[in-house]
């Protein structure tokens, strides 16, 4: 009932109207402080400010998931494979602080397939093993969780059984799988030992598994995770060699290979961005970098929805910005692993609505500032950040991701904000061409949210007002709520195999766009004709 009101608020139209000449703003001051906008947005639609990869919203998987092989068949159950086939086209990236402990042991077992990399796509998990798993899960948690706060990682040894998971599961959901490599396999002379590489890569090339990858996981602490230090420069040598281990197999010639991967901007962190783009630019084809806001430990719900907190992605990113521009400026930036805390997540919030307005915003930010991909930490298994929960059932950010899938294009759009109150800086806004496999070439997809407890204010120029529109606004009853409602509609699937039908409301033009209290929103301005888009 709630939300049918706030709807019918937002057809209301002012008295005054806006008569800016050559397109411009010109506002009656009257009627709009009687209206109490919060932003005005002038966007330009003639040309598109930049253009992110189609897979920008990508996921990963935690390498501690394979810490017990048997866990890897999660990524078998119907549900997971249903869930994440709707996320694609996406990147799946398989690494972590674990990948650095990891070694390839294969047993050679006779394979009953003829015909490598051909297994089908049905063969899934039964469901009396999938509740076993759900369960041992638990435990397994327990277990990591341990490990993590002692800095003390167990050596983990794998199979082709993790190999060949994590191939069904990203070919059959239309993932490009990213394996990310052991980097503290070192010789005497603190010098990458690719020998165990060299296997794994030999064992994928025989089963055609079609992979990209990476090489260690945040180097700049593998001192405290392990003892070991290792310079930018010579990480940098040791990507040259995996590339030249790649080029040699033929069937990697032109995969891709990403890194370093080195977490956020932090004092000395930068430097072994700098010293690895000095020898190993050439070899990758993004540059990663990590971020969270916040630790996981020690954060709260007001951290969450605290705009300053989200403008730290701002200084951050820039700071790694101008570093690849400077030593590599044509390189594209990637955020390889990210969520909102670090640590696991944060019990409670990490895996609520109330961290949407976290991810939403690095996502529409990220787009903004030049970053090409985000690899959300993560899409199942560990911590609390996943966007899949214990039962492997969907929580908020999954559902919020799909919408951003399903509604936002790559090409991302300028829009002036200005603000009309005190509290327009909780109302955040970003622009882009909508996506072209569910809209018509033309449309735009307004992606804002409101971090402020009462119904904010977006006055929009006539050249969206006059286009019909589609509103996705997404509520939940309590801000740490594990569920959350699409236009008032509780968004559950409706078997393993079925998703429900993420319907937007139809609105009649208007020129204000009410947005209700702590909302995430989309907004898809259906005939524009943007020429930005078409
Ligand atoms: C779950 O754990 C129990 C006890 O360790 C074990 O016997 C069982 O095989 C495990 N189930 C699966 C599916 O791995
Ligand atoms: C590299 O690792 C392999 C396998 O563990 C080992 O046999 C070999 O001696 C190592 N090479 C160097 C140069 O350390």
């Amino acid at each position: 009932m709630n939300f049918l009101l706030l709807l019918s608020l937002i057809s209301l139209r002012t008295h005054g109207t806006r008569t800016g000449p050559d397109g411009g703003w010109a506002l009656d001051p009257d009627p709009v402080q009687e209206l109490d906008l919060d932003l005005v947005l002038e966007p330009d639609l003639s040309a598109v400010l930049r253009r992110v990869d189609p897979r920008f919203l990508s996921v990963t998987i935690d390498a501690s998931l394979a810490a017990e092989e048997s866990f890897m068949a999660l990524l078998s159950s119907s549900k997971v494979r249903t869930l994440s086939s709707a996320l694609s086209p996406s990147f799946l990236r398989f690494g972590g602080t674990r990948q650095d402990f990891m070694k390839f042991k294969p047993q050679r077992r006779k394979r009953n397939s003829k015909n490598p990399g051909s297994e089908s796509c049905q063969q899934l998990l039964p469901w009396v093993v999938e509740k076993q798993l759900k369960m041992n899960w638990t435990l397994q948690q327990q277990i990591l969780i341990k490990e993590d706060l002692k800095r003390k990682f167990k050596k983990i040894s794998f199979t082709e059984v993790t190999v060949d998971l994590l191939n069904s599961f990203s070919s059959c959901c239309g993932f490009n799988l990213i394996f990310g490599l052991n980097a503290l396999l070192r010789t005497s002379e603190n010098v990458w030992n690719s020998s165990n590489a060299e296997t794994l890569i030999k064992y994928c090339q025989s089963r055609r598994y079609r992979m990209n990858w990476e090489l260690g996981n945040e180097p700049n602490s593998f001192e405290k995770k392990a003892g070991i230090r290792v310079d930018g420069h010579q990480l940098g040598l040791d990507f040259l060699r995996l590339r030249e281990l790649m080029s040699r197999s033929g069937f990697y010639r032109d995969a891709g290979l990403f890194g370093p991967d080195v977490g956020q901007p932090r004092d000395h962190r930068t430097d072994i961005l700098g010293g690895f783009l000095q020898t190993g630019a050439e070899a990758v084809d993004a540059v990663t970098w990590h971020h969270y806001y916040v630790n996981g430990r020690d954060t709260s719900l007001e951290d969450f929805l605290d705009p300053e907190i989200l403008d730290t992605l701002t200084s951050k990113t820039n700071e790694v910005m101008e570093k690849v521009k400077l030593l590599s400026p044509t390189k594209p930036i990637w955020l390889g692993e990210t969520s909102s805390a670090y640590g696991g997540g944060a019990v409670g919030l990490s895996d609520t609505f109330v961290a949407g307005f976290m991810w939403l915003d690095k996502l529409g930010l990220g787009a903004t500032l030049g970053l090409d991909v985000v690899m959300r930490q993560v899409l199942v298994g560990s911590g609390s950040y996943h966007l899949l929960d214990e039962n492997l059932d969907p929580l908020p950010d999954y559902w919020l991701s799909l919408l951003y899938k399903r509604l936002v294009g790559p090409e991302v759009l300028k829009v002036r904000k200005r603000s009309g109150s005190a509290r327009s800086k909780r109302v955040r806004t970003y622009l882009h061409c909508s996506n072209e496999k569910s809209y018509s070439r033309g449309s735009v997809t307004l992606i804002s949210m409101n971090l402020n407890q009462n119904p904010s204010r977006i006055s929009v120029p006539l050249v969206l007002s006059s286009s019909s529109l589609e509103a996705f606004i997404l509520q939940s009853d309590r801000l740490d709520s594990r569920s959350v409602k699409l236009n008032g509609r509780l968004l559950q699937m409706l078997e393993d195999e079925t998703l429900p039908d993420l319907r937007g409301t139809r609105l009649p033009p208007s020129d204000l766009l009410q947005l209700p209290g702590f909302s995430l929103n989309f907004f898809v301005f259906l005939d524009v004709q943007a020429a930005a888009c078409l």
